[in-house]
Order: C-alpha cells, then sequence, then structure tokens
C-alpha cells in the first residue's frame, strides 16, 4: 500500500533527505518549507528517480493560519496524511536576555507549536484508520538544559516529552511515535543558529543521510527514542542523570562556547 508522508522542513538538510528515503520506499510526498525553488527541486528530483507523486506545499509554519490552511488543501485535495514527519526547526546562539525576542519566539512557534498543531491536526484520521506513523525530529539537546541556547534546548525538551506521552496514549493502536534525537549535523542548522566555533560542532558531526537513515528506522519499528550516535546514546541515557545538576550544566555550556 501506497503511504503518504507529509514531511516539514524538507528543502534542505535532514528534512530531504527523509522525503528521500520515503519515495524510495514507494511512498508519496508532501513537502513543506518556505522556500518553494528548493521544494519544487525536490519534486522533480523524486518525480525522475522514482516516480513519486509530490505536492509541495509553501509555507511559514510560524504563521497563525499555516497548518489550518495546510490541511484544508490536503482535504480539498483529497490527500490522507498516513505519515507525519516534524522535522523543521532552527536554533539560535548567545545569552537569552541579549537574543531578540522575536527570533525566539518563532522558534518557540515553529519548534513547539506547529510541531503540536501538525500531529493534533494529523493524529486522529490515523488513530480512526488505526494506521499511521509520527517521526518528530527532536535533538540530544531535549536532554538537558542549554545554557547559550536556553531557548532552542527547551524547545527540544518539549518534543522529546510530548512524542513520549503521545506514544504512550497510543499503546493501544497501530499509530506510534518516534523521537529523532541526532547530535550535530553537518546542514544549514549551524549557520542559522550562529554555531561557528562552538566545541559541539567542531568534530563528530554526521551526515544529514545517515542521520535521516537512523531516524526513517527507527519510524518504520515504531521506536520511541532514535539517537544516532552510540557514544551520545551512553551520555545522555547512562551518564548524564547521574550527574549533579551543576555540572550538567557547566558541561553543556562549556559545549556550546565559542573558541
Ligand atoms: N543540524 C543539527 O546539528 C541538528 C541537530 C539536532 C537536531 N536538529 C534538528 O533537525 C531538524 C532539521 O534541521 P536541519 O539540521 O536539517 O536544518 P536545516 O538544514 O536548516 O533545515 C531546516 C528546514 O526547516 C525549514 N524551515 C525553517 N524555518 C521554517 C519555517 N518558518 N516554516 C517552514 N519551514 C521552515 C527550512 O526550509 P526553509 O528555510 O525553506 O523554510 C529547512 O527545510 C530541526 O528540527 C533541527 O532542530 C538539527
Amino acid at each position: 500500500m501506497k503511504l503518504t508522508a507529509l514531511v516539514t522542513g524538507a528543502s534542505g538538510g535532514i528534512g530531504r533527505d527523509l522525503a528521500y528515503l520515503h519515495a524510495k520506499q514507494g511512498g508519496d510526498l508532501v513537502i513543506v518549507a518556505r522556500s518553494r525553488e528548493g521544494l519544487e527541486a525536490l519534486q522533480v528530483e523524486l518525480a525522475e528517480k522514482y516516480g513519486t507523486q509530490v505536492h509541495v506545499i509553501s509555507s511559514d509554519l510560524t504563521a497563525v493560519d499555516a497548518i489550518r490552511e495546510i490541511a484544508e488543501e490536503l482535504r480539498d485535495l483529497n490527500i490522507e496524511v498516513d505519515v507525519l514527519i516534524n522535522n523543521a526547526g532552527f536554533g539560535g546562539h548567545g545569552k537569552f536576555h541579549k537574543r531578540s525576542w522575536d527570533d525566539d519566539c518563532a522558534m518557540i512557534d515553529l519548534n513547539v507549536k506547529a510541531l503540536a498543531e501538525l500531529t493534533h491536526t494529523f493524529l486522529q484520521g490515523m488513530v480512526n484508520r488505526n494506521r499511521g506513523k509520527i517521526l518528530n525530529v527532536a535533538s540530544t539537546a531535549g536532554f538537558l538544559p542549554g545554557p547559550m541556547q536556553a531557548t532552542y534546548y527547551a524547545t527540544k525538551a518539549f518534543v522529546v516529552s510530548f512524542s513520549q506521552a503521545i506514544a504512550e496514549e497510543l499503546a493501544d493502536t497501530d499509530v506510534t511515535v518516534t523521537a529523532l534525537c541526532p547530535g550535530p549535523v553537518a546542514t544549514g542548522f549551524a549557520e542559522r543558529a550562529q554555531l561557528d566555533g562552538v566545541e559541539a560542532f567542531k568534530k563528530n558531526v554526521a551526515t544529514s543521510k545517515s542521520v535521516a537513515k537512523v531516524g526513517y528506522r527507527a519510524m518504520e519499528r515504531g521506536d520511541l527514542i532514535a539517537i544516532n550516535d552510540w557514544k551520545l546514546r551512553l551520555l545522555l541515557g547512562w551518564i548524564v542523570p547521574l550527574l549533579p545538576r551543576s555540572m550538567v550544566l557547566r558541561l553543556s555550556k562549556q559545549t556550546m562556547t565559542k573558541s
């Protein structure tokens, strides 16, 4: 059966690779981001390579009516979303009181509000059909507070918590929710978040292809959490929870310090 996946943030980075993987599996796509050009380039590529039906929606997901409009457009076209991949997101560096409130507010609107609203919009149909998968792209940032990226880390903590809670609410259905929690990945993310020179992005930076693969496979299995790197899995799952909070905060700040 052909499954349609809605992927947000598919114009580049991890989202583009997730869309690619879904197309390779034989599924159709609805791809969403602001830049129509990037989406249309992917649409042509996937149609030529895999014969994928790709519907492009150019939308700023932080706009108040964005998700209602997407839902209406898909309803008019009779497109059902079987797989929802909430991937669009961005970060930003600096002390919270010195950062622009508009930027942090947009970050909350995209990383938290749009993700929750999209989930709310499409989950009901999945439950009614007793079939569906949701992949929420969180981050390893979701497992600890992030001095110098306070809002970003908090938005990702929301995604990790929210995804697991809903997964448990759906335990008696065939609908699954997975949180993909990557460490640093080489995409446009670091530049947009002004992370040039921070420790965390100096080494062990993964490719978006490898991260997308880990996330997509985890979603197919219905795993709760997927972390792409075993060292980060060990650190965040077993070591960080045992450390004193003050030490966690200091270490976390170090990884976001510029040199
Ligand atoms: N890269 C990392 O190190 C890393 C690590 C952990 C988690 N993550 C998470 O992975 C996800 C994907 O990030 P990425 O690394 O692939 O970054 P990216 O290359 O910057 O891609 C971000 C995607 O989100 C879209 N987007 C941004 N603002 C949007 C808006 N207002 N409305 C609609 N779409 C919007 C962008 O497209 P347009 O600009 O065309 O709108 C782009 O397609 C994010 O949730 C990020 O937090 C990234």
